[in-house]
């Protein structure tokens, strides 16, 4: 029996990131500068940890309702609408927000629609979208990673089902801001397009407070939020998605024959982080970036100043050929971060996360220095 052979094009078909090479050559350092890493380098707070452990040693360890607890969704809902004035319909609790991507591409795409998406984008956007049979579409944000809806316009076709857009975003760290956000809920009305906004990053600002997409165009926007980087719960999996009572239902009803639940301890625990301060990292972490953006930019890098998340998308000097190139040479300096090709048709930049010590930032800075001198 040939058992590749029977693997669908659907699996087959993605291929292996440009990471595994730089994953390999990291396997054989002792000491690296590891700034690849997406996520925080701060632990869970404590009243959440001993919400988690409350809720397994209470016995609350069993399926939840497909939808989620109804006290984390009433929390979610409130939450929202106090950030953002606006008061979703329906709400839906998920494996993350890796979940609520899934859910929602899979309840709103048919095989052969198109998914607008940036480019950059963040890397599981692009096989979603594949998966349930749509067709990937990008609209340009080289070279200051801003949303243009006059580039999104210009890729929208009779097959286009819906846009993904993020703020902050992943790996390039820019916010919509409300203009944009208002033409592009204006937009999407007008051509009767979903859009899917990705929020996970949302307390991760340094300047005005991330918009929501879906307080400019409720009826056609999902929200998607998470607490995977805010509460740095990563490993529990939990992500909501928000939006009209149609799509959460659909949603719902395809979790129910997917994942089922989220992780019954981990909601419980989500409610104690809503109740915790998640913004207290953020001045700390406004100080990293503006540390090595300086740094960078004093190194002779071209670098956009993010306005949120903690990452820089920052461009390859000019002597090495490409992003991979560069970000392999890197870690043969024991620096590792990721090649631009991971999230983008291009291969000219390379993504630094910012979320480690501030004596790793150092060393990494001064590996930087070197290799662009
Ligand atoms: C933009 C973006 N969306 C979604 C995710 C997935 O997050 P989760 O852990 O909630 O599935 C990530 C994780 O890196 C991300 O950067």
């Amino acid at each position: 029996m040939d058992a590749k052979r029977l693997i669908a094009k659907r699996a087959a078909g993605i291929e292996a990131s440009g990471i595994r090479k730089i994953f390999d050559l990291a396997a054989t350092l002792k000491d690296p500068v590891n700034l690849s890493i997406g996520q925080p380098d701060f632990d869970v707070p404590e009243p959440v940890k001993d919400a988690a452990c409350e809720a397994i040693r209470s016995g609350f360890n069993r399926y939840t309702p497909s939808a989620g607890i109804p006290e984390l969704k009433d929390a979610i809902l409130s939450r929202f609408a106090e950030r953002h004035g606006v008061h979703p319909e329906a709400c839906v609790v998920t494996a993350g927000v890796s979940g609520a991507l899934t859910l929602a591409l899979l309840a709103l795409v048919e095989p052969g629609d198109e998914v607008l998406m940036p480019d950059p984008f963040f890397v599981s956007y692009k096989h979603l979208t594949t998966m349930c049979g749509g067709t990937p579409v990008f609209y340009d944000t080289y070279p200051d990673f801003r949303l243009d809806v006059a580039r999104v316009e210009a890729k929208l076709t009779p097959k286009t089902k819906a846009i993904l857009a993020m703020s902050p975003g992943n790996p390039t760290g820019m916010c919509i801001d409300v203009k944009a956000a208002k033409a592009l809920g204006e937009l999407a009305r007008k051509r009767g397009v979903a859009v899917i906004s990705d929020e996970i990053y949302e307390l991760f600002v340094y300047g005005a407070k991330a918009q929501s997409l879906l307080s400019h165009y409720p009826e056609g926007t999902l929200s998607l939020g998470g607490l995977s980087k805010t509460a740095s719960m990563t490993g529990w999996r939990v992500g909501w998605a928000l939006g009209p009572s149609a799509w959460i239902e659909q949603l719902a009803k395809l979790q129910q024959f997917t994942f089922v639940c989220a992780p019954s301890f981990a909601q419980k625990a989500a409610l104690a982080a809503f109740g915790a301060d998640l913004s207290a990292a953020v001045p700390e972490y406004k100080v990293k970036r503006d540390t090595m953006v300086a740094g960078l930019r004093k190194a002779g890098y071209e670098v956009a100043e993010p306005d949120g998340a903690f990452y820089l998308f920052v461009k390859v000097p000019a002597k090495y050929k490409s992003g991979q190139v560069f970000v392999e040479e890197a870690a043969r300096r024991e620096l590792l971060m990721v090649p631009g090709n991971v999230f983008s048709a291009r291969d000219t930049h390379f993504r630094i996360s910012y979320a480690a010590p501030d004596e790793k930032l150092a060393r990494g800075l001064e590996i930087l220095r070197a290799l662009s001198s």
